[in-house]
């Protein structure tokens, strides 16, 4: 539980805006497994904008802890992430003209095109899991399509303006949370996650896996990625831990979990 899965597109993105051979996102995903990651987490896009091929290849084979892949379900790519066997793959909506991932995959509309390509990946022996947006009906469209896993798109709680809109967003991802338990998945969460606004939701104490980028790799800028990595862990590890009380010994206590300390 609370296990953390670190992204490291963004140091790629650093090495693209050069169109050179540092920073190696290779070397970022030992420094962030010597920082105690769970997983490490690449998105290989459609238009190679920041991981390649070649990136892919190494952290297949370097990776030591959990190889996330994120991905578009495109023909192409599903072919080489069945040649690769990450050991899951998350399934994104993509658009070339994005910054990053901009909400979840529309499992419900997209059924009939999802459905053979978590099936190719599954039959590779690759946990699959979709990336979607907390709600209900897409949550069941997920177990229905045979997903093992769904990643909980945390970016309305995330980009909340006050602590209201917070608290909404809060309680959309805890049920949704519930209804993918309910239906047999295991839950992971991401996007927009920070130092900052990472307590709360991981005091929910549901989520198998938080998968992290901007946040971590902005810190390691002035800490060293491995550092970065070891003050986030420990932020999941004290938000288990104070859960863990709360449940014990208050579980009537209606306890403000907004805003860490
Ligand atoms: N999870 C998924 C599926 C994503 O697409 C991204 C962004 O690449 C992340 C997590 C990480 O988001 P952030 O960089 O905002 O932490």
């Amino acid at each position: 539980m609370n296990k953390l899965g670190v992204n490291i597109d963004h140091v790629a993105t650093v090495r693209q805006a050069r169109q050179t051979d540092e920073p190696d996102p290779i070397w970022a995903a030992a420094e962030a497994e010597l920082g105690g990651a769970d997983g490490i987490t690449f998105h290989l896009r459609e238009d190679r904008r920041h991981i390649n091929d070649r990136d892919a290849e190494l952290l297949k084979q370097t990776v030591a802890t959990k190889l996330n892949m994120e991905m578009a379900i495109d023909p192409e790519i599903v072919k080489i992430a069945v040649k690769l066997r990450p050991d899951q793959c998350t399934l994104v909506p993509e658009k070339r003209q994005e910054l990053t991932t901009e909400g979840g995959l529309d499992v419900v509309r997209l059924r009939r095109r999802i459905t053979p390509a978590v099936k190719k990946l599954k039959n590779a022996g690759i946990v699959v899991s979709a990336f979607i947006e907390p709600d209900a009906a897409q949550v069941t469209a997920c177990a229905a399509c045979g997903f093992d896993a769904l990643e909980l798109w945390t970016g309305a709680y995330a980009h909340a303006q006050n602590e209201r809109e917070q608290a909404e967003a809060l309680e959309r991802l805890a049920a949704a949370l519930e209804v993918g338990w309910d239906s047999g998945l295991v839950v992971h969460a991401g996007h927009g996650l920070t130092y900052r606004n990472i307590k709360p939701i991981a005091m929910l104490g549901g989520f198998s896996e938080y998968n992290i980028g901007h946040s971590i790799i902005a810190r390691a800028v002035f800490v060293g990625l491995r550092e970065a990595v070891r003050e986030m862990k420990r932020l999941l590890d004290q938000a288990l831990l104070r859960a863990d009380v709360v449940d014990r010994f208050y579980p009537e206590a209606d306890v403000d979990t907004h805003y860490p300390n």
